[in-house]
């Protein structure tokens, strides 16, 4: 059998060097870096390394999307110039994905768009619970059999087993039962659900359910902090209503400008994200799901051409 650092290297893009390595090490394979330089009017020059192995996984997460995507487009193109034969993407944060419909006449349904300029260039993509709401499947977003989302839900419930405490688990809207249920279930905690209606991007009513917040430890659990009203805003009635601590743990920690004042001004007590997007709250490593979600994206992927 030929050994995985032979065949396969993972590249990372800048500032996301430390997940790519520890991917690389889940993995078993080399990692070495996509440089990529900004011309004066905002062009990018990416430059890999002169040779690549026969696989190639880019390791990249979406989080500055518009300038990321064109440069995910020259380094799968790029890569196969310099002979890979099968190139893979680690996306732990996949952008557009909330765009799944035309809300306006003569808009645009960006996830599919997106979903399929990704699926087109890489043989395979691996991502960690994207904002999937009307579209159930990755693979109706992203079409490429060997497209896979894998939750972060073990890893966000482990961290909270580790600790001895009885936490109540709040989720800020409906869409976030999913992981909320998943989590507090694996520590046997109670958990409850708020009603979020969205007026605008930093404008968001939360109803919290009638529950006894006092004295509480409380963990509020999300998928994504983007403005950070959504979390700001529940972590601000629960403080009003006495609890006793308010952590928030999310997976993607997108922090847009501003979000991160904003939450903390809430009151809450710690926050803590996974390394899908760079950020000081990052506590939980992704890489192990990741390489095992790398795996099973070909296996699956393989099974479905040879029509299994
Ligand atoms: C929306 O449904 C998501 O689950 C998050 O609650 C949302 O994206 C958070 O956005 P923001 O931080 O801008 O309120």
């Amino acid at each position: 059998m030929k050994d995985a650092r032979a065949t396969t290297a993972v590249l990372g893009f800048p500032g996301y060097r430390p997940q790519a390595e520890r991917l690389a090490a889940a993995v078993g394979a080399v990692c070495e870096d996509v440089d990529i330089r900004h011309f004066p009017d905002g062009e990018s020059l990416v430059r890999l390394p002169e040779r690549v192995p026969e696989h190639v996984i880019v390791c990249c997460t979406l989080n500055d999307p518009n300038r990321q995507l064109i440069e995910l487009a020259l380094t799968s193109a790029t890569a196969r110039t310099l002979g890979a034969a099968r190139v893979s993407l680690v996306a732990p944060y996949l952008c557009y994905m909330r765009q799944d419909k035309a809300f306006r006449p003569g808009e645009a349904v960006s996830q599919r768009i997106i979903g399929e300029f990704l699926a087109r260039r890489f043989d395979a993509l691996v991502t960690v619970d994207p904002h999937l709401h009307r579209t159930h499947r990755l693979q109706d977003a992203v079409p490429n059999a060997r497209a896979l989302a894998v939750t972060a839900a073990p890893v966000m419930a482990a961290w909270l087993t580790s600790r001895p405490w009885e936490p109540l688990i709040v989720g800020p809207d409906e869409e976030s039962e999913q992981w909320v249920r998943r989590i507090a279930s694996a520590g046997g905690y109670e958990y409850c659900v708020a009603r979020k209606q969205r007026f605008g991007d930093r404008d968001v009513r939360i109803t919290l359910p009638h529950r006894d917040f006092a004295g509480r430890d409380v963990v509020l659990v999300d998928d994504v902090i983007s403005s950070g009203h959504t979390i700001g805003e529940a972590a601000r009635q629960i403080v009003g209503k006495g609890a006793a601590s308010v952590v928030v743990l999310v997976c993607h920690a997108l922090f847009a400008a501003g979000a991160l004042e904003h939450v903390e001004a809430a009151g809450v007590t710690e926050i803590v994200s996974t390394d899908s997007v760079p950020h000081p709250s990052n506590q939980l490593h992704l890489d192990h799901l990741l390489s095992e979600g790398l795996g099973r994206a070909w296996s699956n992927g393989n099974q479905a051409a040879q029509g299994g």
